[in-house]
């Protein structure tokens, strides 16, 4: 039997009584997208290490797959395997500051799955920070101001920020993915609940405003998503599995550990119906109720 057991304040939940390398039926399926939209991210404990195809097999029963932005030659393009041999090299990866996957795309995945398949000796956890608690966390004030503004999201900034940092280049033309814009005060579409909006890897400026006064927000606002009571952490065992909601959910690798870390992932693709939306959409369906 399912059973999901909550681990933090804010979101997360552990689930056990489940063999993911196995077909679900459609009880399982529908239980585990309840307990999903409740927690914001489930840790699956003891799993067996899936297959490739055992893992788009589990993650199909949630959407299409994710083609990534990020692929490497000769892999399969839904497939990312992210493989870091010293935590040092991974400071300024895309993973390790808090984030929500893919923004810059006009429709973010709805989520992802990730598997533990090697570890280091000690770190190497994932963390998670709940939107809705962040939002809801802001003064009445601060809620206020943002309700209604949409900010940019972009590549270019990570491209930036490799280059100057590493000296890496981004391996994916820039030209496919102009940024684009969302709402930074959102509505999630299944739950109906006001997540904020903005990551510290894809948003670049608020719309609307002056650069000085964006640049002073969004700093404000990625320090506060941060706060350790909007988060859950995996201490990972090799096999565990993390199914995070995109929408509701940022996450960040913590980049503390030496020695080998290979993490397998598939991520649900985004579409309009997965896809957050601005408050007065909510606003006006109400309105014509
Ligand atoms: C990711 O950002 O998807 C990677 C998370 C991790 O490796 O823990």
């Amino acid at each position: 039997m399912m059973t999901v057991s909550p681990v933090a304040g804010a979101l997360g939940a552990d689930v056990r009584g489940l063999d993911l390398s196995r077909p679900l039926n459609s009880e399982q399926v529908a239980a585990i997208r309840r307990a999903l939209l409740n927690h914001c991210v489930l840790f699956f404990r003891e799993q067996p290490v899936l297959s490739v195809e055992q893992h788009s097999r589990l993650t199909r029963y949630f959407g299409e797959l994710e083609v990534t932005p990020f692929q490497r030659e000769g892999h399969d393009p839904t497939l990312l395997m992210i493989e870091q041999y010293d935590a040092r090299l991974s400071r300024n990866s895309q993973g390790a500051n808090f984030h929500s996957d893919n923004t810059f795309r006009p429709y973010p995945p709805m989520g992802a799955l990730l598997q533990a398949h090697v570890l280091p000796e000690r770190g190497g956890d994932t963390c998670f920070a709940s939107m809705y608690a962040a939002f809801d966390g802001l003064s009445a004030r601060m809620r206020a101001y943002l309700d209604g503004m949409e900010a940019w999201h972009s590549l270019e900034q990570m491209k930036s920020r490799l280059a100057s940092t590493t000296g890496t280049k981004l391996s994916i033309d820039l030209d496919l993915w102009p940024p684009i814009k969302h709402p930074v005060v959102a509505i999630h579409p299944e739950t109906g609940r006001k997540l904020l909006n903005v990551n510290y890897n894809w948003t670049t400026h608020l719309d609307g405003v002056p650069r000085a006064e964006s640049d002073t927000i969004l700093h404000y606002l990625f320090e506060h998503i941060r706060r350790p009571e909007f988060q859950a952490r995996i201490r990972w065992n090799v096999g565990d599995i993390a199914f995070w909601d995109n929408r509701s959910a940022q996450h960040c690798a913590v980049a503390d550990y030496e020695g080998r870390r290979v993490m397998q992932r598939l991520a649900i693709a985004g579409s309009p119906a997965f896809a957050v939306m601005p408050t007065e959409m909510l606003e006006t369906a109400i309105a014509a109720q």
